[in-house]
């Protein structure tokens, strides 16, 4: 499953680079406001740290096809390879997924909260399909049942488009998710703390250090093997 940063924070996603395993980085209008600094500047500076071969979405604000096809050509340009603009679900975006796809561009089509949005999507040409889990579980529906019939369609009409799902709140979520055989999430970088933390796993570690030094000292492995 591809792990991806869903945020436009400059030192989140520096450490989230760094320090865990992630495939890449989507943002939404929402996200890239909260820093509220210049929209170019920022994107590049995040396509320079996650570097060329991590995927980077970014999201049109256009909501007319001609005008969205113009900025999936021009933001390609200016990201290079491993680029996919986000387009939510519409009439106008379907069409201007068609048009780009004819023109080699990435596409993930997002704001998905059915099973028949994604499937048209994924019809016209998408890469990936972004559904939003917490966002369906807030209104009572399921998150993860709509994913998982997703999921499930792809399998049975042959479907090469991935699901990326979106919108997560808990850790509860995201395992559910994976259980379903989604093939990529977005999340955000607290939440993805929250995934690799344990307090067990603190503790066990104290544990082993307590035990090697009641016997070995602070002497290390390194200077054990010269
Ligand atoms: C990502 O592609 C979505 O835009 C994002 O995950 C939405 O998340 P939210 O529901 O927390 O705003």
């Amino acid at each position: 499953m591809l792990y991806i940063i869903d945020s436009a924070h400059i030192e989140l996603i520096k450490k989230c680079a760094e320090f865990y395993p992630i495939d890449g980085v989507t943002t939404n209008p929402t996200i890239i406001s909260k820093e509220k600094t210049d929209f170019i500047k920022l994107i590049k500076e995040i396509r320079s740290i996650i570097g060329p071969d991590k995927m980077f979405h970014v999201q049109t604000t256009s909501t007319d096809c001609k005008d969205i096809v113009e900025e999936g050509l021009r933001l390609r340009e200016l990201m290079g390879e491993n680029f996919y603009l986000k387009i939510p679900v519409s009439p106008e975006g379907l069409k201007a997924t068609m048009e780009l796809k004819k023109q080699g561009v990435g596409i993930t089509m997002t704001a998905i909260f059915t099973q028949q949005q994604a499937l048209i999507g994924a019809k016209a040409g998408a890469d990936f399909v972004a559904p939003y889990v917490n966002r369906l579980d807030n209104i009572v529906s399921d998150g993860v049942h709509v994913v998982s019939e997703i999921v499930n369609l792809f399998k049975v009409h042959n479907i090469n488009s991935k699901v990326l799902a979106a919108s997560f709140k808990t850790a509860e979520q995201v395992h559910k998710i994976a259980m379903v055989g989604t093939q990529a999430i977005t999340i955000n970088p607290e939440l993805f703390e929250q995934l690799v933390y344990h307090p067990l796993t603190l503790y066990a570690v104290d544990d082993f250090e307590a035990d090697w030094a009641s016997v070995y000292g602070n002497q290390k492995i390194i200077d054990m093997i010269k």
